[in-house]
């Protein structure tokens, strides 16, 4: 997606430093300076819109002529390396069949074979679970600093669907490995040689671990979602070899980035926003209203990407089929037209749970419910150290524009009240 030098317009300089390195360490005032081109943006460089619009992201997404999963070679690096070797078969091919990539009744069915398992009442079953693991967590740091993202954000994630999916404790450190290539492949920043041979090593190991695991589920079913999946895999038509072993990956993968950089963001946010642990800490109780605003104000998902598959009118211009759909959610999550004082952190903010950090339409974040239970958990249990301290420290991002999170960040847990 190069363009001459001599044919970049403000607009679309605006928005391509969105999508370089400079966004990292925060993007906000980038999206605010790119919103001033308008709330949907025309990219004709790139054969493509970008939407900052709060009302106007939620359009898209909800529209049938926005289909997901259109482009997925060219948008994950699958085309090419940055040395022109050709790009990543085995990671693409793991890719290809997750419900997220899928439209239509082949979305809705992959989607159905697991959805029982996310509804909110089943997701509450999970909340006693989820506390010990926090207060497992917690326990083992003490009192004095500790990396938050290394000791909480990260472990806690990956426990809840490791249990959920009914897979093995000892294994843990191997689907971190896993989900981290997952997550680069979805939104990294580097296309190193390196990197790509990383990530196809690592699809090719996936496969051969969750094809020898669901066929000894299959002869052995034991309780959890991938024995289930295991089962339906033995109906006809209802879920083929790949589909099984994409949407496995998926849903391993897709908690554990996202809720991970909603807990370390988290924690630095309410410390750095003048006012906010103590407003956090006066509440009666830390429910899903504290979620949403942190979702809103984190957005772990910074965007995503639609293509259009038939012609769609947004803010007055109608824009043809086959044009990219760039869907800025942590710009929309900002958007003062719906938040008032988008850019301050209030837990008493009425309409938070309009945010669309888990997206809207048919692709709405399956796994909102256990998100917002296990964000409401941790900060819970966090607010009973009151005197937790985040010292001033050098922040260190994650390489990832779409995932935006802290790879690190030290924090005092202080004692308990
Ligand atoms: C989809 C965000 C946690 C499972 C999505 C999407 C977003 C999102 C934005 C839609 C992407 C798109 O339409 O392009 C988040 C955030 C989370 C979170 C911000 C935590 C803070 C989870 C958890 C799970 C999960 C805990 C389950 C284990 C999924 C799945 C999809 C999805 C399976 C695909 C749904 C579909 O295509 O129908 N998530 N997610 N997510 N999420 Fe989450």
């Amino acid at each position: 997606m190069t363009v001459p030098e001599t044919q970049v317009r403000p607009a679309f300089a605006d928005v391509q430093t969105i999508y370089s390195r400079a966004a990292l360490p925060d993007p906000y005032p980038l999206y605010q300076r790119a919103r001033q081109h308008g709330e949907v943006v025309a990219l004709p460089e790139w054969n493509a819109a970008a939407v900052f619009g709060h009302d106007e992201a939620s359009q898209v997404l909800r529209s049938p002529a926005a289909l997901s999963g259109q482009q997925l070679g060219e948008e994950f690096g699958g085309g090419q390396t940055e040395d022109g070797q050709p790009g990543l078969p085995e990671a693409l091919k793991l890719l290809a069949p997750m419900m997220l990539f899928h439209n239509g009744p082949s979305h809705a069915r992959l989607r159905g074979l697991v959805s029982a398992a996310f509804t909110p009442r089943v997701v509450a079953e999970q909340e006693e679970l989820v506390r010990s693991l926090v207060r497992e967590c917690l326990a083992g740091v003490g009192e004095g600093p500790f990396d938050v993202v290394d000791k909480l954000a990260i472990p806690l994630p990956v426990g809840v669907i490791t249990g959920m999916l009914g897979l093995s404790k000892a294994d843990e450190q191997q689907f971190r490995d896993w989900t981290q290539s997952v997550a680069e492949l979805l939104g990294g920043v580097d296309n190193s040689p390196e990197l790509m041979a990383r990530i196809e090593q690592d699809a090719r190991e996936m496969r051969s671990y969750f094809r020898g695991l669901a066929d000894d589920l299959r002869a052995r079913p034991q309780p959890g979602l991938l024995s289930a999946l295991a089962a339906a895999e033995d109906e006809e038509g209802r879920l083929s070899s790949d589909e099984l072993l994409a949407n496995a990956v998926l849903l391993l993968a897709a908690g554990h980035e996202t809720t991970s950089n909603l807990i370390g963001r988290g924690v630095l946010e309410l410390h750095r926003q003048a006012g906010a642990w103590n407003s956090l800490l006066e509440l009666p109780e830390i429910g899903n209203a504290v979620a949403d605003e942190l979702l809103r104000f984190t957005s772990p998902v910074q965007f995503t990407g639609r293509t259009l598959g038939a012609p769609l009118e947004l803010g007055g211009q109608v824009y043809p089929a086959g044009t990219r759909m760039l869907l800025m959610l942590a710009a929309a999550n900002r958007d003062a037209r719906t938040f008032a004082d988008p850019d301050r952190l209030d837990f008493s903010r009425p309409n938070a749970a309009r945010h669309l950090a888990f997206a809207s339409g048919p692709h709405y974040c399956l796994g909102a419910s256990l998100a917002r239970l296990e964000t409401r958990v941790v900060f819970g249990e966090l607010s009973r150290y009151p005197q937790l301290r985040v010292p001033q420290q050098p922040l260190h991002y994650r390489p990832n524009l779409t995932l935006r999170g802290l790879s690190r960040l030290t924090v005092e847990l202080g004692p308990r009240a």
